[in-house]
Order: structure tokens, then C-alpha cells, then sequence
């Protein structure tokens, strides 16, 4: 068979191990060829290829990114995008594909293996935000860029008896906040799954002074406070519809100087937690994903996407992926609220 690989998205620290494990077991163990489509969707769609062999994949597996490049490109936002990608990979002999994507890729995948092209899922994002696998690659290694910052931000805090409000990714679930705040010790942890009330935060932000220790808010980008709107830099809306956060962090300083008569500063941890070199996790779980989609792939099992379930690898509709949204049950939430304010 002639596969082709894309990733598309956002990046995250894991994909080049995915792309690695389907190219290097598709070669030794099944004797299929491979091209790589550049840049999402996009790759298809303009017939945008790159090789994609053994020697192509040697030494990617530690780089974070991805060789093949990304995008945000919808095909079906644009005139004739499915009949141009069906082309396209006739052109190229290409027999199937594997997609690694997020919400948003895997849901092209989905519509375009309804339309006849045959296609394997593989999961991919920070926000661990997919419903039918318990984790995502790329989401331990944002967590852990998050905690090492958390970690050196309480030693400044304390130095300046400053409240340290920092921003984290995520977009509308509450993971990369959750867990780094818990792994990192924040004082303080708002999730967009629930509200927060500011006067709250600044009630737990002055008790942490009294106790001589500065706080440290943990803020993920899509939490709103109780009364307002979503508080955004920038209201364009992607190929996908989707609006780009940011800004709750700065608004939220300001409000708990104001409160608190105590300064408060602001770090956006942004793309940093996407970048450089995924954790072992990362690494073990995206060459697992790899590997079980060109079995998948193999024994034409199309319309699938890999998925964890505890420690198995198992394969799951691609529908199921892309559904709904997994975002932070509210007791997960209350775990760690015993924590706030103290
Ligand atoms: O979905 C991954 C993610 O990093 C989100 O956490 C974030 O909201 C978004 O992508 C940022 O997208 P972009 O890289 O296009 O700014």
C-alpha cells in the first residue's frame, strides 16, 4: 500500500514519535510505502507532499513539532475541497491516509471517510480535551513546562510579596490548569468549567499573604469570572470557528492589585507549553498510537481513531473523538480546592 501521513492543528510534543512508529513499523513489518502531506489538510488539498521513508524519520523521535508541518485548513470550508483531496491522492497513488490531529482534524477525517476516502485516526493535543481517550500526547509534557514554571515563580513571588497570576492553554477545558496547578502547588486554580467569583480569588489571594507566603493563581485561558464575558484579545474566528483566548490573566492581575492592595503580575505561558521535547509519557504513548494505526491501517480497519483506555490501545469510531468535548468534572474540581487560599 501507498500511505500518506499528516499532521494537522495545533502542534504539540509527540507528533514526530507518532509519525516515526507508523512509517517505521509500516516499512520493516508490512513493506508499505509512504508520503508525507504537508501542512494539515492543506497538504491534500494543493497536493503539497513531502518523502516520508526510514531515513526521513531517523532522529525525530526526541523533536517536538512536527516534520510534516501544520495548519488549521477546513476542506470543507473551502469550494471543492473534497473532490480536489480526492484528486490529489489518486494522483499520488495514495490508498489510505493517517490523520493526526485534534478535534478539529480527526472531524475532517470523519466527514471524508463518510465520503470514501479511507483514513485512521490519531489523537493528538494539549488540551487533552478528546472524549474517547483517557490521554492525549503532548498534554503531560504542557503540564510539566506549566509545573516547572509554576515552581520557579513561587520563589519570586516570595521575594517580592507579589500575587503571580499565571496563564495556561487549554482552550475550553480545564486539564493543563488542573493538573499543573495541583502538581505545582498554585494557591489558587479557575477552570472554564466553572465560574469564578473574582472577590473570592481575592479572599484567598490576602488569606495566602497573612500567612506570609505570596500566591500563585493558575488560570486557564478560556475561564470567565462569575458576571462577565469571556475576556478575549482577539474575536476572529479560525477555519474552524473557533475564537482565540488570551487575556483573562492580565484582567484578572489587574482586579487582585485592585482588591488586595497587594501588586500582581501576569505571566502568559502560551506556546512555550506546545514546544521543544516531549516526556518520556508523551513519547511512549504517541509511538503506541503510531504503531496500533498502521496495524489499523493494515488490516483496512478505516474510520477508526486510536484511543488509551487505562494502558490499552484500543480503536474507537472516529466519531466517538470528535463528539463532545471531555472537559474537568466538577469533583475533580473540588479535589483540589481544599488546597485555595491556604
Ligand atoms: O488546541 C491547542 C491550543 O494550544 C489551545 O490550548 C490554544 O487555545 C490554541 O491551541 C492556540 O492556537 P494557536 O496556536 O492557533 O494560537
Amino acid at each position: 500500500m501507498r500511505i500518506g501521513v499528516l499532521t494537522g492543528g495545533g502542534d504539540c510534543p509527540g507528533l514526530n514519535a507518532v509519525i516515526r512508529a507508523v512509517v517505521r513499523k509500516g516499512v520493516a513489518t508490512y513493506g508499505h510505502e509512504f508520503v508525507g502531506f504537508r501542512d494539515g489538510w492543506k497538504g491534500p488539498l494543493e497536493g503539497l507532499t513531502k518523502p516520508l521513508g526510514i531515513a526521513e524519520v531517523r532522529g525525530i523521535l526526541p523533536r517536538g513539532g512536527t516534520i510534516l508541518g501544520s495548519s488549521r485548513t477546513n476542506p470543507f470550508k473551502i469550494e471543492g475541497g473534497v473532490e480536489r483531496i480526492k484528486a490529489n491522492l489518486a494522483e499520488q497513488g495514495v490508498d489510505a491516509l493517517v490523520a493526526i490531529g485534534g478535534e478539529d482534524t480527526l472531524g475532517v477525517a470523519t466527514k471524508l471517510n463518510d465520503l470514501g476516502v479511507k483514513v485512521v485516526g490519531v489523537p493528538k493535543t494539549i488540551d487533552n480535551d478528546l472524549n474517547a481517550t483517557d490521554y492525549t500526547f503532548g498534554f503531560d509534557t504542557a503540564v510539566n513546562i506549566a509545573m516547572e514554571a509554576i515552581d520557579r515563580l513561587h520563589t519570586t513571588a516570595e521575594s517580592h510579596h507579589r500575587t503571580l497570576v499565571v496563564e495556561v492553554m487549554g482552550r475550553h477545558a480545564g486539564w493543563i490548569a488542573l493538573h499543573a496547578g495541583l502538581a505545582g502547588g498554585a494557591n489558587v486554580i479557575l477552570l472554564p468549567e466553572r465560574n469564578f467569583d473574582v472577590e473570592q480569588v481575592a479572599t484567598y489571594v490576602t488569606k495566602r499573604f497573612q500567612v506570609e507566603y505570596a500566591p500563585i493563581v493558575v488560570v486557564a485561558e478560556g475561564a470567565q469570572p462569575l458576571e462577565g464575558q469571556m475576556v478575549l484579545h482577539n474575536q476572529e474566528l479560525d477555519a474552524f470557528g473557533h475564537v482565540r483566548l488570551g487575556g483573562i490573566g492580565q484582567w484578572l492581575a489587574e482586579q487582585l492589585e485592585e482588591k488586595t492592595g497587594k501588586e500582581a503580575r501576569t505571566v502568559v505561558l502560551g506556546h512555550i507549553q506546545r514546544g521543544g521535547t516531549p516526556t518520556a509519557f508523551d513519547r511512549v504513548l504517541a509511538t503506541r498510537f503510531g504503531l496500533q494505526a498502521i496495524d489499523a491501517v493494515h488490516e483496512g480497519d478505516f474510520g477508526k481513531m486510536m484511543a488509551l483506555r487505562g494502558t490499552d490501545i484500543v480503536r474507537v469510531p472516529l466519531a466517538d473523538g470528535t463528539g463532545e468535548l471531555k472537559t474537568v468534572p466538577i469533583s475533580r474540581y473540588d479535589e483540589a480546592e481544599v488546597f485555595f487560599g491556604s
